[in-house]
């Protein structure tokens, strides 16, 4: 069953390099990335995994813990870790599952069987503090994500589920940002003391709430 948007997301226990975990209490009552990769001691998938160890900080600030999986075996999870730290500069910070028997694969249909019958795709799922879905996101094996791009969805989702506004195309925190249109104007005159640009009646665009404050206070 393909997992959408605002569903609750599937609990589960895992072997994975930082102990057994419960999933959804060890995400606790914040926010989480889970990520899978198709295969241990694979290129691409030592970058991305390097990368997320390098971004561990500013997901921290943002109140969100990250974990990855692949359907490769704990012994061999711990092995790859020496090659990650050794590529990136980089050591693991963060939880590795390993799903050997493809439970949480299944769970989260992270095989897609045109693709590869036996590995993970890339998929991301973003976890709110409700337990809900807040993004899925799928990519194939030979494409890298950009984990930088999963910072600005969690600074966009954090500012957008506390207040009455949307995010335009490339935005940044700190950026101005959208009012939904379910505001009315008189509403948004008090809402939105700074005042609003009605570029066109459905687009009314204001500074963001919370201009000049560093991303990641929620
Ligand atoms: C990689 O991580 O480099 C990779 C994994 C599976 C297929 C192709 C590339």
């Amino acid at each position: 069953m393909a997992i959408r948007l605002g569903d609750t997301a599937p609990d589960f226990t895992a072997e994975t390099t930082e102990g057994p975990i419960e999933f959804l209490r060890w995400k606790g009552t914040g926010w989480a990335v889970l990520f899978s990769h198709p295969k241990d001691f694979t290129p691409v998938c030592t970058t991305e995994l390097g990368a997320v160890a390098k971004l561990k900080p500013e997901f921290d600030k943002r109140n969100t813990k990250v974990i990855g999986l692949s359907v490769d075996p704990l012994d061999s999870h711990q092995r790859w870790a020496g090659d990650i730290k050794d590529v990136t500069g980089y050591a693991l910070n963060f939880p590795l599952i390993a799903d050997p028997g493809q439970a949480v694969a299944k769970l989260y249909d992270m095989i897609h069987p045109n693709a590869s019958d036996t590995a993970t795709v890339r998929s991301v799922f973003i976890v709110g503090p409700d337990n809900k879905i807040k993004l899925t996101l799928t990519y194939p094996a030979s494409t890298g994500r950009n984990f930088q791009e999963l910072l600005r969805v969690i600074d966009s989702l954090q500012l957008t589920a506390g207040h009455s506004v949307a995010t335009p195309a490339d935005w940044k925190a700190g950026e101005d940002v959208i009012i939904v249109p379910a505001v009315s104007d008189a509403d948004a005159q008090k809402k939105f003391p700074r005042g609003f640009v009605a570029k066109k009646p459905y687009l009314r665009v204001t500074p963001s709430p919370l201009a000049g404050e560093p991303a990641g206070v929620k």
